[in-house]
Formats: C-alpha cells, structure tokens, sequence
C-alpha cells in the first residue's frame, strides 16, 4: 500500500469554542504558522464564525468546514443549516457524525447518511466520523460497530463521489479524555475501515481514501500516529484551539 498516493489532511474541529472575534484571533495565528505545509489544513468551526473564519483564511493554504450540515435543502427545520447555505458562503469541507452528534443529539447512521449524500450533491466535503465506545471495545465488537457505521454512513455513495469523501476514526472513549488510542489501536482500525471500504467498492478507490484519526490527538503524539501506513492526518479537538499545538501537528503530517 502506497501512502503518497492519499492526500494527508490535519483538520481542526473547533466543536462550540470560539466566538468570531476569538476565531479571527486563532486564525490570523495558525495562518503564518502552516503556511509551508504539505499537508491539507482545514479548521471547523462554529457556524457563526464561518463567515470571519472565511474572511481570515482568504489567500491562504488553510481551508474552513462546518461541524455539521442538514440533508434538506431548505425548509421548516428551525434551528438547521443547509449544504447551499454553506457552499454559497465557500465553505469546503463538513465534519458528520461526530460522535458528539450522535450521544447529544440523536444523529443515527441514518441521518449521517442522509447528509453525507445531501453534502456531496451540493459538492461540499465531508468529513465522516466513526468510532466505538469504550463498552464496544471491551466487548470486541469494535470492527462490528466500525463496519456497521462504514456500510451505513456511506450507503448509496458512489465511487466517484467517495473521491471528496474522508473518513475520520475517532474511538469514542479517546474524546476530549487525554487518553490516545496508541498508534498500533488507531493503525489497526484505519487499516479495518481501509479493507471494509476495498470490499464495497474496490481496492483502488480504499487506497485513495483519507482516513484520519481523532481522540487526544496533540503536538506530542502526533508524529507517532501519523507515522501508521493507514493512518493519513487527523482530527483534532482540544489541541487546534492552541496554534502552535495546531501547527505542530500540521507540521508531523508535512514530514
Ligand atoms: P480531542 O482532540 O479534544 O480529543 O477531540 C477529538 C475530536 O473529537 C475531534 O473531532
């Protein structure tokens, strides 16, 4: 398997942290900083700061996602934002699934699916999440759950649009708790999510595919979990409100 032929992506999810002034803030510090990189940098960010987060990365390497986007394309759901809303304003990638999503907010498989497919029609990146919980790892259902959400989440996608698809795993049990997956749990299962995506579509198309890990990823374990053959960038909470954290970790992937 040749890792150079995927595209290494370090994406920032700014979760509810940030308002647009901090955001500009945070932003005009990453820029300089990851101006060199060779690697792809996204920052997600709230909805509200899409808009100065846009403005602030305007020329630069540094590209802006949403955290989440709604299947429908407008209409009576107080409260959503649609993929048009968010491709009109530029925005190029959003995370879904998040893990966050699914224990607050009732996000299922289902719905991750439904905007999966609403955001690549709008020609908008998404940045699909999976990951198990602790209780499922314990239990030795991880590849269970991981390829239950891989065949769901991306269920009527076709090989053309899994081009602007990325994958991100995130064990849940890793989120925000400090506590990493070690490099060989996190290669272990990108490797799994890599071979379950060969199966539904076919080995050319999983060795493209970008799969990031997320949970407790920081400027100190970073170069070691990006090191895995399967393991291609990642999705960072706490540490890319930090932009030197950030720009370390963007610098592990340019390596
Ligand atoms: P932390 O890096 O804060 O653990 O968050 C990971 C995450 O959920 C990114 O989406």
């Amino acid at each position: 398997m040749d890792k150079t032929k995927r595209k290494a992506i370090i994406a920032g999810n700014w979760k509810m942290n940030k308002t647009p002034k901090e955001a500009k803030e945070l932003l005009n510090a990453i820029t300089p900083l990851v101006k060199d990189a060779d690697c792809e940098v996204i920052a997600c960010v709230p909805y509200v700061d899409l808009s100065v987060a846009l403005e602030a990365t305007e020329g630069t390497n540094v590209k802006i996602g949403a955290e989440n986007c709604h299947w429908a394309e407008s209409g009576a759901f107080t409260g959503e934002i649609s993929t048009g809303m968010l491709k009109e304003m530029g925005v190029e990638y959003v995370v879904l699934g998040h893990s966050e999503r699914r224990q607050y907010f009732g996000e299922t498989d289902e719905t991750v699916n439904k905007r999966t497919k609403a955001a690549l029609a709008a020609g908008l990146k998404p940045i699909v999440c999976v990951g198990e919980l602790l209780w499922e790892r314990e239990c030795d259902i991880t590849e269970e759950v991981i390829a239950r959400q891989i065949k769901l989440d991306l269920w009527s996608v076709t090989e053309e649009e899994l081009k602007n698809v990325v994958i991100a795993y995130e064990p849940v049990w890793a989120i925000g708790t400090g506590k990493t997956a070690t490099a060989e749990q996190a290669e272990e299962v990108c490797a799994f999510i890599r071979a379950t995506v060969a199966k539904l579509y076919n080995q050319e198309a999983a060795d493209a595919l970008t799969i990031q890990y997320g949970g407790s990823m920081n400027d100190g374990n970073a170069d070691e979990l990006l090191s895995k053959t399967n393991v291609d960038g990642g999705l960072i909470g706490g540490a890319s409100l930090v932009a030197e954290k950030f720009a370390a970790i963007v610098k592990a992937a340019s390596k």
